[in-house]
């Protein structure tokens, strides 16, 4: 029997080598996009008070009222922008919110353009939703990645309905200025194109005393044509429980909400409870995470340069690193060797999309030790493979 397009796209690298190093007992785990600390406890607790009072029941496709309350108000708060509950989506994770704004933009006949090196998610996404993903790699100079505008421009089709982008970026770390974002949105305004902006990391930024990213949702020429996906997985350790949400114009929310009633109905009760605790008192927690990650990038980025032929763009945001190794042109390949001979597993390259391949995405929001093992390992795998001349 033949089954649909959808089930033809590629399944995801990072997952190959996730796979690869459950096989292999005692791999240090830097490819995922997580921490190794668990949830804090005040979020834990907000859960099983959660429990204890039933929030088991179905709850609106939107999610809470309190909890898009809670969004809407530290939205605001942060962005300096009025944003009310009906702009707000409560979904079950990041990923949802991803899905659902590109269900509701693109379909069959349209493209979208992703810029890229990214999260392979979002050209997954896109090509379930039966349009075409057309990738826009930034450029790499050598003190990091830029924006170019030219490259959009000329990507453009007479179908392409959508331009999609995360900032900060995973797996670059580059992170788009105000000025980046206006001309963004002067862009999609010249070819009438929605913008999905990712804002996922918006709290995991570095340099400047910055606390906050950037948004589109600042500048009011956006607002018709922005939907922001946003998630609390990275921000408050809590990858595992699915919930996050989008910003979206109000006549276009009540669309994301319907939507997702045809796949999850809506994120999980207990979920939504321990989420709206995490943002009315994760301030304090937040500060101490954004300290942590800020020295791990120090200790991933310095090690990384006393490194032999490596590239290493410093990242502005988000906790991973993406450097490019010279000479390597088969990333996957590298990337399991270093899981069978190092037992260290990082993402390759070639899993974020045009411009990836001949780099690696190590995640430093890992444990101080494990990273300092890893990059060792790293180290070790990658002087190996050098002298075999680059291959396995
Ligand atoms: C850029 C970006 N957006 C969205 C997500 C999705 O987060 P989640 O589905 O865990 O909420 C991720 C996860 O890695 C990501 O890197």
């Amino acid at each position: 029997m033949r089954l649909a397009p959808a089930a033809s796209i590629a399944p995801s690298r990072i997952r190959a080598i996730a796979a690869l190093a459950d096989e292999h007992p005692g791999t240090l785990r830097l490819f995922y996009g997580e921490d190794t600390l668990p949830t804090p406890d005040f979020i834990k607790q907000a859960a099983h008070a959660a429990i204890d009072s039933d929030r088991t029941y179905y709850t609106p496709n939107p999610g809470y009222p309190e909890l898009r309350d809670a969004i809407a108000h530290q939205y605001q708060q942060l962005h300096g922008v009025p944003i009310r509950r009906e702009e707000v989506v409560v979904t079950a994770s990041g990923m949802m919110a991803i899905h659902l704004a590109v269900e509701a933009t693109v379909g069959p006949g349209d493209s979208a353009l992703v810029v890229t090196p990214l999260w392979p998610n979002f050209v997954g996404a896109i090509q379930v939703a039966g349009a075409e993903a057309i990738e826009v790699p930034l450029a790499l100079e050598p003190d990091g990645f830029r924006l170019d505008l030219d490259r959009l421009e000329s990507a453009l089709r007479s179908n392409t309905r959508l331009l999609a982008l995360a900032s900060p970026g995973n797996p670059t770390g580059w992170t788009a200025s105000l000025d980046d974002w206006r001309t963004l949105v002067a862009f999609c305004e010249r070819n009438d194109l929605w913008l999905l902006a990712d804002g996922v990391y918006e709290r995991i930024v570095f340099g400047n005393n910055a606390t906050i990213a950037p948004s589109p949702i600042e500048l009011p020429e956006a607002r018709a044509r922005t939907i922001i996906a946003q998630s609390c997985s990275k921000a408050y350790r809590m990858t595992g429980w699915r919930v996050g949400y989008a910003i979206a114009p109000p006549e276009v929310a009540p669309t994301l909400a319907f939507l997702q009633e045809y796949a999850v109905s809506h994120a999980f009760g207990v979920a939504q409870e321990a989420a709206r605790v995490a943002i009315r008192d994760g301030d304090a927690f937040l500060a101490e995470a954004q300290a942590r990650y800020a020295r791990h990038r120090d200790l991933a980025v310095d090690r990384l340069r006393q490194i032999d032929g490596i590239q290493v763009p410093v990242p502005d945001g988000a906790f991973y690193v993406f450097p490019k190794l010279n000479g390597l042109n088969e990333s996957v390949a590298f990337c399991e060797s270093l899981v069978r001979e190092r037992r260290v597993g990082v993402a390759p390259g070639s899993a974020f999309g045009e411009g990836g391949e001949g780099h690696v995405r190590i995640c430093f929001a890992v444990d101080e030790l494990t990273l300092l093992d890893g990059l060792d390992r790293f180290e070790a795998g990658w002087r190996a493979f050098r002298d075999r001349g680059l291959s396995t």
